[in-house]
């Protein structure tokens, strides 16, 4: 049995510009078991990224309430917030985000710096994870000195870094080529069948398709789930 990790209910947003309101996310309603590798797809503008940075507590919802792990997280403060996500859930974004001042090395070691990793346990972490996503050797690289791909994988390497029971991901494979995006999702998926971590992935990629164990459709602002027998 596998327990369920992130529960969302009755989740809206709107954003307001004036008198203009956009209703992005519209009562979704959604639960997300640990070992889960669920797809979302839909068309542009549809509130697939308007419904990560929910779910990735990076916005707030104008109404509805997300579950992390059985607490209600509606009321916590920025900090705990800022907290919550920073050891349980890894955030993979289609531009990769990444400091561009700062090494593909240092880029990774960020998240743990914040959760005060001893140096050494948090060295060790740090080549462990660039040499999982094929980086040790560009460890020295800033972003701008790597390829898309390779930004990418450093992504997914800061993302995991902290050992996070949630991984979402905003369309990952967008800027790569298809050898890169296969690296990518193997990697996600080997993470998700040995240590359980469940992935929500948003994409448009038949190639990524093909790894979800569940699959859902948005389409103005609320979700349907498919069957993967139809995909
Ligand atoms: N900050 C914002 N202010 C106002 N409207 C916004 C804002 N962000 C998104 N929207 C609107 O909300 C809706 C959903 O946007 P969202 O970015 O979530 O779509 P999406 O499904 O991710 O699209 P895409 O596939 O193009 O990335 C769109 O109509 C968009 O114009
Ligand atoms: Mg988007």
């Amino acid at each position: 049995m596998s327990a369920m990790l992130l529960k969302a209910e009755n989740l809206s947003k709107e954003y307001r510009s004036g008198a203009e309101v956009v209703r992005a996310v519209r009562s979704l309603s959604l639960e997300v078991d640990s070992g889960d590798f669920l797809i979302i797809n839909g068309p542009s503008g549809s509130g697939k990224t308007t419904l990560l940075n929910l779910l990735g507590l990076i916005d707030r919802p104008t109404s509805g309430e997300i579950y992390l792990e059985g607490r209600a997280t509606s009321r916590l403060s920025p900090r705990s917030l800022a907290d919550l996500r920073l050891r349980r859930i890894g955030l993979i974004f289609q531009t990769f985000n990444l400091i561009s001042v700062l090494s593909a090395y240092e880029n990774v070691e960020y998240p743990l710096l914040l959760l005060r990793m001893k140096p050494r346990e948090r060295r060790r972490r740090v080549m462990e994870l660039l040499e999982a996503v094929g980086l040790a050797d560009l460890a020295h690289r800033r972003p701008e000195q790597l390829s898309g791909g390779q930004r990418q994988r450093v992504g997914i390497a800061r993302a995991l870094a902290a050992g996070p029971a949630l991984v979402l991901a905003d369309e990952p494979t967008a800027n790569l080529d298809s050898e890169n995006s296969q690296r990518v999702m193997d990697l996600l998926a080997e993470l998700n069948a040995r240590l359980g971590v469940a992935c929500v992935v948003v994409t448009h990629d038949p190639l990524v398709t093909k790894y979800a164990r569940r699959i859902a459709h948005l389409r103005d602002g609320q979700l349907q789930e498919g069957s993967l027998n139809g995909v």
